[in-house]
């Protein structure tokens, strides 16, 4: 029987796949964890206070709980990590190795960790970015998820750890905020116009970037943890893609629904590190090995975030 532990449950992506993972296995057999507690962990139970950098606290309840799936998805990510380099590079990349470390110790314990477009830089082809090519990340965050992704195949073939793994695009869901993410604009940009009717995007309006509707997220994940261990061929890292669009054909589609929406640019850093990632993502093997097949296009993304977020921001 499937035992979960989410590491990371209390953040953007976290909190939608906690959910689904409980809807899909039953909520005790998905155990949430986080660094603190939240005002939801209460009522969120199975629920641990776990620091992702303590090995012996995550061993603790993987045995407490008899875990056997951890979802490793705590991580400073591309931004947040410009700002503390040594930090997001400790904090990425220790915690990894502790659960790698644990699965190592009982290859019964299968792992998701999450990588993410951020692994390609510069020299990278910036169309259809190819499974395997010119990986250069000049973030913090990136040479964090590209050593990651190697530490992942070298457990993989060295110790027969089950661990599988997928390059996210920038994810974009409203019942959570993303925290310290280049790609975060896209989310940013339906608060901003439903509460004041303007936003002030801080990446230029041309700039496409490979993105992905939570739902799609939450799918892909729980996808490839399901799928046979014959179907998974690469275990550094799979491509993974549905959509991309730039600021300024996000804020058209937005505006089609709510016609007093506004937009204005004003670059900052994060223009240079969105700069240096693909605009699109070739992600076959992933569609030919597992199946993955994304449901969302950026109109029926707009329109559900939409309406959700209103429901949401009504209640609240
Ligand atoms: N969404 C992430 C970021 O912007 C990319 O993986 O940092």
């Amino acid at each position: 029987m499937t035992k979960c532990l989410v590491i990371g449950a209390s953040g953007q992506l976290g909190t939608n796949l906690t959910g689904s993972l409980r809807a899909k296995y039953g909520k005790n057999q998905v155990v949430a964890s986080d660094i603190r507690p939240t005002k939801e962990s209460s009522q969120n139970e199975p629920f641990e206070v776990l620091d992702a950098m303590d090995f012996e606290a995550i061993k603790k309840v993987v045995e407490k709980h008899q875990i056997n799936v951890i979802y490793h998805l705590a991580a400073i990510l591309s931004a947040k990590g410009e700002q503390n380099p040594e930090m997001a590079w400790n904090l990425n990349m220790t915690s990894l190795l502790h659960v790698l470390n644990l699965a190592k110790e009982n290859t019964k314990i299968q792992i998701f960790w999450p990588s993410s477009i951020a692994v390609f830089g510069p020299s990278t082809p910036k169309d259809n970015t190819p499974q395997d090519c010119v990986m250069d990340p000049n973030t913090v965050y990136g040479i964090s998820k590209l050593a990651g992704e190697r530490w992942c195949e070298y457990y993989h073939k060295k110790h027969g750890v089950d661990v599988r793994s997928v390059r996210y695009p920038g994810l974009i869901g409203y019942k959570t905020l993303p925290g310290g993410g280049t790609t975060d604009y896209a989310v940013d940009i339906f608060y901003k116009i439903l509460q004041e009717e303007s936003y002030e995007c801080f990446l230029k309006e041309n700039c496409y970037l490979p993105m992905m509707y939570m739902d799609d997220a939450v799918k892909a994940t729980i996808d490839i943890m399901e799928a046979p261990v014959d179907a998974i061929n690469i275990r550094s890292s799979y491509n993974l893609s549905a959509i991309s669009f730039s600021p300024k054909e996000l804020y058209n589609e937005i505006k089609n629904q709510i016609s007093e929406a506004k937009i204005s640019y004003n670059p900052d850093f994060r223009q240079a590190i969105a700069d240096s990632w693909p605009n699109s993502i070739n992600d076959a093997e992933a569609r030919k090995d597992w199946g993955w097949e994304h449901s969302f296009d950026l109109s029926k993304m707009v329109q559900e975030i939409i309406k959700g977020l209103k429901e949401q921001l009504v209640i609240h």
